[in-house]
């Protein structure tokens, strides 16, 4: 089955079954090995019929390079790649389709921010502003570009609870704050963060707000415009479509002040030895053979994403939230870190006659179970100090996660902690 044929009659609601049979890799007759329980989302989803057939399509039928040459197969590639962009532009609600850059992630939509915006307007003693539960992608290009400049990255620490810390935030906040840098969820706890808050305080000290949609936008509909971010950055594959795409949506006017990054083909008006001038807007952030495949695939996991109930979504996941929250919480030897909000992620740490058990063990017997779950410092070494813990087990759900799933993985927690 198609996502097509699923969707022939319109909204389909949210029947979790129908969504299951969409993922070949979840498919337990195309899986002969035993069912796997995937509870990794958070580092990356699985992908639907739809997207991965959207890339298989586009090679065996299409493949071209963009905006170069004049043959109907360029013609053709070019008109799917920009009309990717455009369904982009609308699902985040930007108000030019020029504002979205494609880039290979959200990691280099931030080092591309580093790297032209900051790195051209920072001065020495010029202060940027990071939460410390950040994901290292939004804390070393700013350290990179910090001793570039002469400006300094200074940690916008958290509370217990893993939440941004407004009070602490607001009096860091100077003249010298030129941006503010903060995830929109925190990969590793799962915790929403005052967005909107944050970037509003960010505004009145005339600081930009880079907001690391990363983990966000999976779970949440965003407007842009609304938000009134100056960039916000998310990954393809987090969102149900390939590895190697990403967006950076900028705001015109800061966009257009920026010098290009990457410098190649695409990205010039006309080169010769003497002087160089560069492309518009989106090209001039575009340099080399874009990643078409993937910008046309991302394309289709937002269209077919966009076939859901965003409402019916959350409840269910609200419920396999509720459900996994309540059977961690009767595991004597389990903690979970953070505070416990409506969220599809959660860390623990496993602790047996006050000793912790690694975390890479649980996960290593949770996976002889077939239960895939995320162990690790999950790119936060700053918040796993703040913490004082060397890492947690994750568990991440997605769009086809059931209860099943849930039970499974307590009842394979459970063994794995008898065994030790
Ligand atoms: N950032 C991804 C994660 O949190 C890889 O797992």
């Amino acid at each position: 089955m198609d996502c097509k044929s699923v969707f022939d009659n319109g909204d389909i609601g949210f029947d979790i079954e129908a969504i299951r049979h969409q993922f070949p890799v979840l498919d337990p007759i195309q899986n002969t090995s035993s069912p796997l329980v995937y509870l990794d989302s958070a580092a990356t989803t699985q992908k639907p019929l739809c997207v991965i057939n959207a890339m298989n399509d586009y090679y065996r039928q299409q493949n071209a390079n963009v905006h170069r040459g004049s043959h109907s197969l360029t013609a053709n590639a070019t008109a799917q790649f920009e009309q990717a962009r455009n369904q982009v532009q609308h699902f985040i609600q930007a108000q030019h389709n020029k504002e979205v850059i494609w880039t290979r992630g959200a990691t280099e939509a931030i080092n591309l921010i580093a790297q032209t915006y900051a790195r051209n307007t920072l001065k020495v003693g010029d202060e940027i502003l990071v939460g410390e539960m950040e994901h290292h992608a939004n804390i070393v290009p700013w350290q990179i570009v910090a001793k570039q400049t002469g400006a300094k990255v200074i940690k916008v620490p958290m509370t217990k609870d893993c939440q941004w810390d407004m009070s602490a935030f607001e009096s860091l906040l100077s003249a010298r704050t030129k941006i503010v840098a903060a995830a929109h969820t925190t990969n590793v706890t799962g915790t929403r963060q005052p967005i909107e808050q944050i970037t509003q305080a960010a505004h009145r000290y005339g600081a930009i707000a880079v907001i690391d949609g990363a983990q966000g936008i999976v779970h949440e509909t965003v407007n842009v415009q609304n938000l009134d971010c100056d960039f916000y950055v998310f990954s393809g594959h987090k969102l149900y479509a390939p590895t190697g795409i990403g967006v950076l949506y900028g705001k015109l006017d800061l966009l257009e002040a920026m010098p290009p990054w990457h410098g190649g083909g695409k990205m010039v008006q006309h080169v010769s030895f003497e002087r160089t001038t560069f492309a518009e807007l989106p090209a001039k952030f575009e340099a080399g053979t874009p990643n078409v495949a993937g910008a046309i695939a991302l394309a289709t996991a937002i269209d077919w994403l966009q076939h859901f109930n965003y409402a019916e979504l959350t409840a269910y996941q609200h419920d396999l939230h509720q459900q996994l929250v309540d059977g961690l919480n009767e595991v004597e030897e389990v903690t979970i870190i953070g505070l416990q909000t409506n969220s599809s992620v959660i860390s623990f740490k496993v602790t047996i006659d006050n000793e912790e058990v690694h975390h890479q063990d649980i996960a290593t017997l949770l996976d002889q179970q077939n239960i895939a779950v995320r162990s690790g410092h999950h790119c936060a070494h700053p918040l796993m100090e703040a913490l004082g813990i060397n890492g947690t087990v994750r568990v991440s759900l997605g769009i086809y996660t059931n209860k099943q799933d849930i039970s499974a993985f307590l009842n394979a927690l459970t063994k794995s902690i008898d065994l030790l």
